[in-house]
């Protein structure tokens, strides 16, 4: 079997090396321009070139959970495409969203360098409603319920998580906003769910609602948060993705005294568990056996 490997940022080496370790049989190399055929594609945000160049592409493994941007590109019609699951980032997001959580309700960000007393935390008052119940959200949702937070759930097809209060599908949605107070966002970016947190939505949440964005920046339009934020009815924002990475200089994020920023830092790409689930992935599918994460492209993920 033939591997190409591409990511634009990094060095590939270490990746390299450790795909070669868990796949020694296989031939495995960096992409270039005009490089021969190969079977299979390790790879992060990849030029158009690479798939032009290489229609014969059997199986696509993305090194992210998110397949929104390569899903723009013109992908090899018959190629299995198949995103990362988890791989060490749903701990990662469940620490981001319960630090922010926390902060927030807690008021932490608001004690520095201050001897203020705070009245107790009455936790009923801040249900946190989770948007994704896959591999991030369902984790996420499990671990603010381990800080006793009320917890509801919204996710395409109906699904049942101990503890926690589902909703599904479109018709679900009104009711999970008008439940929850803090709303974190852990959809993938599909036709469906770009702008879903908008003056609507987001006017939905109780009075003083907090957003935790970590999903993707076109999920957000940025003004409608900015407006309710202005208008006191959501309290603050922690973002960890916007519509244009990097963050502009001079936008209204950057300084905003209710909003949080982080450089799209909240689940990473993790080598070594990486590899060790697609290096796996590949064997089961030279075994003629099935694999998990193979993405739906017409459903977007
Ligand atoms: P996943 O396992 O595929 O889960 C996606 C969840 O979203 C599922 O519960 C799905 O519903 C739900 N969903 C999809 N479309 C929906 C719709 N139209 N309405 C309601 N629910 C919908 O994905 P994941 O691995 O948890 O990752 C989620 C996203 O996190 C990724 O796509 C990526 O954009 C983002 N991410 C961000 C970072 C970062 O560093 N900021 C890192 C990793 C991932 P069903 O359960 O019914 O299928
Ligand atoms: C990162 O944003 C990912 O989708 O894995």
């Amino acid at each position: 079997m033939r591997i190409l490997f591409y990511a634009p940022t990094g060095k590939p080496d270490p990746w390299l090396a450790g795909l070669r370790a868990q796949l020694p049989a296989a031939e495995i190399e960096a992409w270039q321009p005009g490089a021969p055929p190969a079977d299979a594609a390790v790879l992060w945000s990849p030029p158009q070139q690479l798939f032009d160049e290489q229609p014969q592409l059997k199986a696509v493994f993305n090194l992210g959970a998110g397949m929104d941007a390569l899903l723009k590109l013109q992908l090899p019609k018959d190629a299995l495409l198949v995103r990362l699951e988890d791989a060490g980032m749903a701990v990662q997001m469940a620490e981001y969203v319960c630090h922010y959580l926390v902060r927030h309700v807690r008021e932490f960000d608001q004690l520095e360098n201050r001897w203020v007393f705070r009245k107790p935390l009455d936790r009923a008052e801040f249900p946190v409603g989770v948007m994704g119940l896959g591999q991030l959200g369902s984790r996420v949702a499990q671990a603010v319920l381990q800080f006793d937070f009320p917890v509801v759930g919204w996710s395409r097809t109906p699904r049942d998580l101990p503890g926690v209060k589902t909703f599904a599908g479109e018709a679900g949605l009104p009711e999970f906003l008008s439940q929850t107070r803090v709303l974190v966002c852990l959809l993938p970016l599909t036709p469906d769910t770009r702008d879903i947190l908008n003056r609507d939505t987001l006017g939905r949440l109780k009075p003083g609602g907090y957003l935790i964005n970590v999903a993707r920046g076109a999920h957000l339009v940025e003004e409608d948060l900015l407006a309710l934020l202005d208008s006191g009815h959501m309290a603050g924002a922690a973002l960890d993705v916007f519509r244009t990475e990097p963050l502009p200089a001079g936008h209204p994020f950057w300084n905003h005294p209710k909003v949080t920023v982080t450089p799209h830092i909240s689940g990473r790409t993790l080598r070594e568990e990486s590899i060790r689930q697609i290096a796996g992935k590949i064997r089961a599918l030279e075994r003629g056996e099935p694999v998990a994460g193979v993405v739906e492209r017409e459903r977007g993920y």
